[in-house]
């Protein structure tokens, strides 16, 4: 078992690899993270009148500092939000879970976002990857942003290699203070590794203090980010109050599930993964081919019911499609009774999921007309 790395018998779990049967639980004490408990619940409810579903469903389930970020805003001094992604191709559903949750936060505290695409970070760490993709598939992820519906007069994106003239100074402040065998333990690393990826950690860590650059003013900053990202941070918090800033806060969710019914949605395996660029008839033969909590044949499942704890089906609308906890609950109910089979079941959120893309779609067109307004370039 590695402490730092989130690798244990039954899973691994770094930025860059996510396999077996990731225990949620297990992370928060191996990261020494903190729970989001009741009693933040409430003082998040208290101020924004309403708890996300992901909230409510703890997907976002974990946090460093979040107290701290609502304290300073109840005094008045406003945090802004980072969070990103590194563009190794289209964006899939599962990505779209921390950014959805991100515009609700924007929406609820009126506070600014800022996104990093890191192209750099996906040509280092991709072999097979030239600079021109991951540029190009920057500015494709950057339209899935944009299509949430974020402010853009409080949304700023930037992509790596195009805002690096701000971002070079303060990685550098950052890297000046890591050490290769702080990396190497928290990362797992061998000497094979090259090394534009050790160092890779404190341009993930600059955007963090892009903000207070901007502003001229200490402003404390929150992401919401995938578990996996949580290494990154780690240095990032450990360096920050010896270079000047404020330790940045995180909020957590757990990372979506793949339709295969193991692991996570992941875009190399693009059977099990539905990317926002996708047809209405990709989306039905890959929601058809989903595993489920099903039985063999449609007479036994009428009459010993079906298993959603197992669905993929039912975990796609648990994370993401379906807000009304009692819809949920009610085809669960339904599963377990025999009265709703996989095809019906499957045939709903087909439509649902469609539904959403064609929305999204339109909104992907319109933010070609001001991805411009929003780039940071320098
Ligand atoms: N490393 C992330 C990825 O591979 C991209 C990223 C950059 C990010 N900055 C971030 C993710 C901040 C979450 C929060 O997807």
């Amino acid at each position: 078992m590695d402490e730092k790395t989130g690798t244990n018998e039954g899973y691994v779990l770094t930025p860059w690899v996510a396999s077996g049967n990731i225990d949620y639980d297990d992370l928060i004490v191996r990261f020494g993270t903190s729970r989001i408990d009741q009693g933040l619940l409430n003082r998040i409810e208290d101020l924004t009148g309403e708890l996300h579903f992901m909230l409510r469903r703890e997907i976002f389930y974990s946090h460093r500092d979040f107290n701290w970020i609502l304290d300073e805003y109840e005094k008045g001094n406003h945090f802004a939000m980072y969070t990103g992604r590194g563009p190794s191709g289209h964006t899939h559903v599962g990505h779209l879970m921390p950014w959805i949750f991100a515009k609700w936060l924007q929406d609820k505290f009126d506070v600014e976002l800022y996104f990093q695409l890191t192209d750099d970070e996906k040509y280092l760490f991709n072999f097979d990857m030239d600079q021109e993709t991951t540029h190009s598939y920057a500015l494709e992820n950057a339209l899935d942003v944009i299509a949430l519906g974020f402010d853009p007069k409080k949304t700023h994106i930037m992509i790596d290699t195009d805002y690096i003239k701000t971002l070079y100074p303060i990685a550098l402040r950052v890297a000046k203070r890591l050490n290769f065998s702080n990396v190497k333990a928290v990362f797992g690393f061998d000497n094979s590794v090259n090394i534009g990826s050790i160092f890779y950690t404190s341009i993930q860590s600059a955007p963090c203090f892009v903000p207070t650059e901007l502003k001229g003013r200490d402003v404390p900053v929150v992401i919401p980010c995938g578990i996996d990202q949580d290494p990154h941070f780690r240095l990032t918090r450990d360096v920050a109050s010896k270079i000047g800033y404020c330790k940045p806060a995180l909020l957590h969710n757990k990372l979506a599930p793949s339709l295969d019914g193991t692991g996570k949605m992941s875009a190399s395996i693009p059977k099990t993964t539905i990317f926002t660029t996708d047809e209405p008839s990709d989306v039905k033969s890959k929601l058809s081919d989903a595993f489920t909590g099903g039985c063999i044949s449609a007479k036994e499942q009428r009459e010993k019911g079906g298993n959603p704890d197992i669905c993929a089906i039912q975990n796609y609308r648990y994370y993401l499609f379906e807000e009304d906890d009692e819809v949920v609950a009610d085809i669960s109910m339904r599963c377990r009774q025999g009265e709703i089979l996989c095809g019906e079941c499957k045939s709903l959120l087909i439509h649902k999921v469609n539904t959403f893309l064609e929305r999204h779609k339109k909104g992907r067109e319109k933010a070609k007309d001001i991805i411009d307004g929003l780039l940071l370039i320098d």
